[in-house]
């Protein structure tokens, strides 16, 4: 998250959905990346193919509510559970995978779900091992490296928009990262050095294969699982 977006004043923050305000920094992505790049690189292909799909599930009821002052703490709570169900599901299903090398990260680095769970007690719910009963049965597509790839692109990227969710926790429900709203604090001050890290990763793996199908179409994947998750009761 660049430092324009963290000097957002409240009322920005407020602004309604898909706003060109809002969605600025991603605009702005992926028209660098298209001058940069003829043709796209793999990141390229990736923010092209879904963005749309960002847009839509970001504008979920629930996940409005996320960015704007009709939030509730059991809104909050609600869609807490349902990342810590898909996360702990996407956290088992990578447990021992060979994407891990590629990107140069270990499992542990990454996993989410504790601070999912710690938020969670913190506000007085205990989830179950499975979080909320909308994720019970969904899964990523993430076998290969390339799905692993493309999977990891779709997970790691909502933490760039989760600084900006931290921001509006703490202006209208007073959490912070110590006090309800460490997931979405993300890797803090380290989460745009993160972010460009595994864009390197990215780029370099995308030179090695043939096809960026693969992973596009796993980070879809990936996109429409979060969606069911949000928008299923
Ligand atoms: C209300 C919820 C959300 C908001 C307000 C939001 C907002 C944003 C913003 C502002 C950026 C650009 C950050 C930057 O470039 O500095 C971004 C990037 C991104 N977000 Fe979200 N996001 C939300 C939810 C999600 C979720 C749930 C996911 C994944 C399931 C996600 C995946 C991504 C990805 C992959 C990128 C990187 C795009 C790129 O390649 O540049 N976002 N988001």
């Amino acid at each position: 998250m660049n430092s324009t977006l963290q000097s957002q004043t409240p009322s920005e923050v407020d602004l309604p959905h898909l706003t060109v305000k809002r969605a600025w920094p991603r605009i702005l992505g992926i028209i660098v990346t298209a001058i940069q790049s003829d043709p796209p690189d793999l990141l390229g292909h990736l923010r092209t193919e879904t963005r749309l799909l960002h847009d839509h599930l970001e504008s979920t009821s629930l996940l409005a509510r996320l960015t704007n002052t009709e939030l509730q703490i059991d809104d909050y709570i609600d869609i807490l559970k349902r990342y810590f169900g898909l996360l702990t599901r996407f956290e088992e299903q990578v447990a021992d995978h060979p994407g891990w090398a590629v990107i140069n990260r270990q499992p542990e680095t990454c996993r989410k779900s504790p601070l999912l769970k710690k938020d969670l007690n913190t506000l007085g719910v205990d989830p179950s091992n499975h979080g909320h009963p909308a994720t019970a049965d969904l899964s990523f597509e993430c076998q290969s490296v390339s799905q692993f790839m493309g999977t990891f692109y779709v997970i790691e990227g909502s933490s760039l928009g989760g600084i900006y969710i931290a921001k509006h926790l703490q202006q209208h429900l007073g959490l912070t990262a110590n006090n309800g709203a460490s997931y979405f604090h993300g890797y803090g001050a380290d989460t745009a050095g993160q972010w460009k890290q595994f864009c390197g990763h990215l780029a370099r793996y995308g030179e090695t294969i043939p096809d960026p199908k693969p992973v596009v179409d796993a980070a879809q994947h990936a996109f429409s699982t979060f969606h069911q998750a949000m928008s299923g009761r």
